[in-house]
């Protein structure tokens, strides 16, 4: 509940009383960033014109992103649970663990791609990425702390005060210029130079006859909601996973209040699947074997099952494969690795 008041507040804040506030003029100082979609890419769905990446702005989200001081013990900073190595997932963590240890329900998303995305978390509880890092901030079992005493804590470092000098018009150290520059620094982090954007580019990569078979029986078998070049028609679904007795998430639910969304969850991206395990909202799944067992033969009927797994005579069906096919596929997901993102410096602590 905490996160939807706390969401609520800003959401207001927003609309109502920082039009022209946090607003960046560029100067010679801060020069705008080049951000450019991928010709394979959709449409942003973040409005870029509204808090345009600077280079100051990006410096200094990366520097709050990686900055200990976001939470209550001084330790656990966004790039804590969301490590570049594994996609910025939590990976070891089946769900992450946040200050002093605490568990929450749920397993890190990879951040990439963000800029495309319309909403955020697992159940889609943030609607704006500049609102998206409120929910762990706040959160008891995340980082446990408030914008008033980050601020105070960041307001004594010299750095700090010049950075928000340099990349905000209005120099505030406030909790909405945090925010926009946290969005500054992931709405750069585009993943899309993996072997299947080469293929789709045609920029002179070729599939495995494996990956190509595999491929194939991805787009009839799975692209209807891992859909596009995204990976992720970005609906909630219901894919069949058993209730989980001790977290009994009730996913989009959460958010909407209606019955008829219990335990839809929304459609993950899969780009970076092959480092972004365990799996599925609560790391449940440990690897992408067991992802597609759970597809042929792992599923459990609910009111909110959705209909593509069932028959006509209500029964369920799931996605029927055989091991070779899931292997085509598995070889098929492991072309969406984009080495160049996992590498870049742009996004490294260090
Ligand atoms: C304690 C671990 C933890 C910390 C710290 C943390 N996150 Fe997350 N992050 C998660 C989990 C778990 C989710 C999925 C949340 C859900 O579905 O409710 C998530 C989801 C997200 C998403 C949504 C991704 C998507 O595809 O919808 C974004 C963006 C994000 N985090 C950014 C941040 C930022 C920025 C910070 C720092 C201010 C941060 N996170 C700190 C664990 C963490
Ligand atoms: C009807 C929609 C639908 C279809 C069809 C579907 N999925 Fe999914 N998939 C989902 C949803 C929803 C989730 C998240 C479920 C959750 O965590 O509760 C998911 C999760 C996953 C995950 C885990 C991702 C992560 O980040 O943890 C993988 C991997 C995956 N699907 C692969 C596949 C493959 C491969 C196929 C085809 C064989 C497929 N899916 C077919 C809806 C679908």
């Amino acid at each position: 509940m905490k996160y939807f008041v706390s969401i609520g507040i800003f959401i207001c804040f927003f609309t109502s009383c920082s039009s022209d506030k946090g607003e960046y003029i560029p100067i010679d100082q801060n020069p705008k960033l080049e951000f450019e979609i991928p010709s394979n890419f959709p449409d942003l769905d973040y409005d870029l014109s509204s808090n345009p990446p600077t280079e100051k702005g990006f410096e200094l989200g990366k520097k709050l992103f990686y900055d200990g001081r976001l939470a209550s013990d001084g330790v656990v900073s966004c790039g804590f649970c969301h490590i570049q190595d594994f996609a910025f997932t939590h990976h070891t963590h089946i769900v992450s663990h946040g200050v002093d240890g605490a568990l929450g329900t749920r397993n890190a998303q990879p951040l990439h791609n963000l800029a495309f995305m319309k909403e955020f978390t697992w159940d889609g509880a943030a609607m704006h990425l500049d609102l998206q890092p409120i929910i762990p901030i706040t959160a008891e079992v995340e980082m446990n702390e408030t914008f008033s005493s980050i601020i105070k804590k960041i307001e004594e470092e010299p750095e700090y005060v010049q950075l928000f000098e340099l990349a905000f018009e209005n120099k505030e150290i406030n909790s909405e210029n945090i925010l926009r520059a946290l969005s500054q620094f992931m709405i750069m982090m585009v993943s899309a130079n993996t072997k299947y954007d080469k293929i789709e580019r045609n920029e002179g990569a070729v599939f495995t006859e494996q990956e190509a078979a595999g491929f194939e029986l991805f787009k009839s078998k799975c692209a209807s909601c891992h859909a596009g070049t995204l990976f992720t028609d970005q609906s909630y679904r219901n894919n069949g996973l058993p209730i989980d007795a001790q977290y009994n998430d009730i996913g989009r639910k959460r958010v909407t209040g209606l019955e008829s969304d219990i335990y839809k969850f929304k459609v993950p991206t899969l780009r970076n699947i092959e480092l972004t395990f365990p799996y599925m909202h609560d790391g449940r799944l440990k690897t992408l074997q067991d992802v597609l067992d759970h597809y042929s033969d792992g599923m459990v009927d609910s009111e909110t099952l959705d209909p593509t797994f069932k028959n006509s005579d209500n029964t369920i069906k799931g996605i029927p494969m055989g091991q070779e096919e899931k292997e085509q596929i598995i070889a098929f997901l492991k072309t969406l690795t984009d080495d160049d993102f996992l590498n870049d410096n742009r996004f490294s602590e260090f």
